[in-house]
């Protein structure tokens, strides 16, 4: 394993933003950083899959009145994150390692106000779609977090994904609230994350991939 990324795995454990998923321990949801007293009546955002936490970090810096959640499974990428919150003083940061299988664990139903899936893995092959981020078991999740009227938000380069979404969204008699998009090139300025190009969305663009997003409710 390269150096930098061994570091990166014992510098996290220290960070202050950071919160790790211990196996096997069963606390309240209500008992994590997120629902501390001074972040009360604060805007919730979690955003799945976060890596670098770019988004995340974009987010947060542009508005103090949200809470922002960054959760990934990868801790090294993180680190990277965190870190930049903390030298950046952004204190309504805060980052997730665990599964995303295992959300309900670490938030309180009806208490996330949007969720954000930024370049999801599509899991191209079918026998892998439960895994995709938008399958029902995930939905479902989502669904019980989320506040009524909360909104789900998806920015993927992959069609499949777009796809998968739009009609398992769909299957649930939901709405889709952002007409279709496919952006190429860099000149569109997207229309809820202006200005945030995480690595992963540089890389994808450069390869001529289109962008999508999506918007929905689900309850
Ligand atoms: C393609 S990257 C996108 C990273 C970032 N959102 C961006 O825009 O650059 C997908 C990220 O999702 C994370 N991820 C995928 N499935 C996950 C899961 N089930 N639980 C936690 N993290 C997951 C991966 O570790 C990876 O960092």
């Amino acid at each position: 394993m390269p150096r930098t990324k061994r570091h990166k795995y014992a510098r996290v454990r220290q960070l202050p933003n950071v919160t790790f998923s211990v196996l096997g321990e069963s606390r309240p949801p209500r008992s994590y950083p997120w629902y501390r007293d001074r972040y009360e009546g604060m805007r919730r955002v979690v955003e799945l899959g976060c890596g670098k936490g770019e988004h995340s970090l974009a987010f947060a810096a542009s508005d103090p009145k949200k809470l922002c959640v960054g959760i990934d499974s990868k801790s090294h990428r993180i680190c990277v994150g965190a870190e930049k919150a903390l030298d950046l003083g952004l204190e309504n940061l805060q980052f997730l390692h665990t599964r995303i299988e295992r959300i309900e664990a670490f938030f309180a139903a009806g208490t996330i106000h949007e969720i954000w899936l930024t370049f999801p893995d599509p899991h191209p092959k079918n026998r892998e779609a439960k895994f995709r981020l938008t399958a029902p078991f995930f939905l479902d999740a989502y669904a019980n977090l989320l506040k009524p009227g909360g909104t789900v938000y998806l920015k993927t380069d992959s069609c499949l994904f777009y796809d998968f979404t739009r009609k398992t969204v769909e299957q649930r008699g939901v709405r889709v609230l952002s007409p279709p998009k496919r952006v190429a090139g860099t000149d569109f300025d997207p229309p809820y994350t202006p200005g945030v190009v995480s690595a992963y969305e540089k890389a994808a663009r450069s390869k001529g991939k289109g962008i999508r997003y999506m918007a929905f409710k689900l309850n």
